[in-house]
């Protein structure tokens, strides 16, 4: 009896710290979401990224519009993650000063501001820890017209993944750290309301990306066991996800 008792409050603690607006953690616990190494996998593969698009002054200029923005924004997400995740990584000590060189980067007006950025995403990623704040606001760290964008390119490459007939061993890491980063940019979404405009209809838009990030967790679980099935399944769920909240709340373009 009192055990039953002391279930229903706990639960009633999980239900109710849903539903509080409290931004200071992600809304999930990071590692119940996605394994840190495909987390830091993949925040490497954003550097990389960078690194190449600031590479000379020409290759700036064709990409400081559209991908330095958003591969720099991603990439905060992704040091956010590895920031509050209860697993370790190599530079988990300094990623929240990763983090902020990210945004600097996302928000650079020059080459050199940019560049500045750049290496401190390097420190950061060497191990160099300053002075920034583990705590963020998950709905601050990157717009969601870009969260978007990148769940939309590794959706076509997650739903080719789920097609593939004789998978490599490879294809399988690489569809699941797809699916764990999409797990992860659904939280920045589950956290960014702003498009919700009925304050009555949020637990519907929150409804819609915990099912999006629940789904996309299973399929990364699902990949990495090579269980095309269980992976295909998640997937056509987590898409329905996609489509019932544009549904609600996307307006016409
Ligand atoms: C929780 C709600 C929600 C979920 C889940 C969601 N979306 Fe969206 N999506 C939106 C909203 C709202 C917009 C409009 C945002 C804007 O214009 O800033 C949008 C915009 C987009 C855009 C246009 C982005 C642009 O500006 O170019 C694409 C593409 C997209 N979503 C794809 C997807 C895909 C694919 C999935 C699932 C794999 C998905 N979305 C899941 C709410 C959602």
């Amino acid at each position: 009896m009192l055990k039953k008792a002391l279930l229903s409050i706990s639960l009633g603690a999980i239900g109710v710290s849903f539903l509080l607006p409290c931004y200071a953690a992600a809304p999930a616990k990071i590692a119940a979401v996605a394994p840190i190494a495909d987390i830091v996998a993949e925040a490497d593969a954003k550097i990389k990224a960078l690194d190449e698009a600031l590479a000379t002054d020409k290759s700036y200029l064709e990409s400081k519009g559209t991908t330095i923005p958003l591969e720099a924004g991603i990439l905060a997400i992704l040091a956010q993650a590895v920031a509050e995740s209860e697993e370790k990584a190599a530079w988990q000590p300094s990623a929240a000063d990763l983090r902020d060189a990210a945004i600097a980067v996302s928000n650079a007006k020059s080459y050199d501001e940019a560049k500045k950025g750049l290496a401190g995403i390097k420190d950061a990623a060497g191990g160099k820890a300053g002075a920034a704040k583990k705590e963020a606001e998950w709905n601050k760290l990157c717009g969601l017209g870009k969260v978007m964008k990148e769940v939309n390119k590794r959706a076509g490459k997650l739903r080719r993944a789920t097609k593939k007939k004789d998978p490599t061993a490879a294809d399988l890491a690489e569809a699941g750290r797809d699916a764990s980063v999409m797990a992860v940019l659904a939280l920045v979404a589950h956290d960014d309301t702003h498009e919700v405009k009925k304050p009555e209809e949020i637990k519907d838009w929150q409804k819609f990306a915990k099912e999006f990030q629940a789904q996309m967790t299973a399929a990364s679980a699902a990949f990495k066991a090579k269980d095309m099935t269980g992976a295909g399944e998640a997937w056509k769920k987590g898409n329905t996800a996609c489509s019932d909240c544009h549904a609600k709340f996307r307006k016409e373009e």
